[in-house]
């Protein structure tokens, strides 16, 4: 069992971060005018999310939505409180512009994040018939209804993503 256990975990954290990259390969062969290809990959991405999510079940690794809320918690709050700091620092250092923004964008969302797992902890069932708004550049999050323009990164209203 612990055998199982430990490949299941191996498989969702190698099925976890497929399921991003081939989005971003998706993206690359819309750019360069392969729909078919894009396509192809978004599927691919979406079998490795459901493949990662069955891994992920199988551990038994899942609590009660309380324990699962102060874990998220925990490892937002570290992320971007002890991990970005230092490696936007990094990106400065380096004069990696593109991933100093991507890495400050991480950093930014984090109280947002946070803020939102604290107000769960508090009230898990509040808001129940209102959306929360994603931007796709930098990862915000607002409820209710996303503002003229994001306030970290200025995408369009329009871009956000709904999550009902
Ligand atoms: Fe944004």
């Amino acid at each position: 069992m612990p055998r199982t256990i430990d490949n299941l975990m191996k498989m969702f954290t190698s099925g976890s971060e497929s399921n991003v990259r081939y989005m971003g390969f998706a993206e690359a062969a819309d750019k360069e005018g392969h729909a078919n290809a894009a396509k192809i990959f978004r599927a691919v991405s979406m079998a490795k999310m459901f493949h990662a999510l069955s891994h992920f079940r199988a551990t038994n690794l899942l609590d009660t939505t309380m324990e699962n809320l102060k874990q998220a918690l925990e490892e937002e709050t570290y992320d971007y409180k002890n991990a970005y700091p230092s490696m936007v620092q990094d990106a400065v250092t380096e004069d990696a512009l593109k991933g100093r923004h991507s890495l400050e964008y991480g950093m930014s969302i984090g109280p947002i994040i946070t803020k939102l797992i604290s107000k769960a902890i508090g009230n898990p069932d509040a808001n129940e018939d209102s959306s929360y708004y994603i931007c796709p550049v930098c990862g915000n999050i607002e409820f209710g209804k996303p503002p003229g323009k994001c306030p970290f990164c200025g995408v369009d209203a329009m871009d956000f993503v709904e999550v009902s």
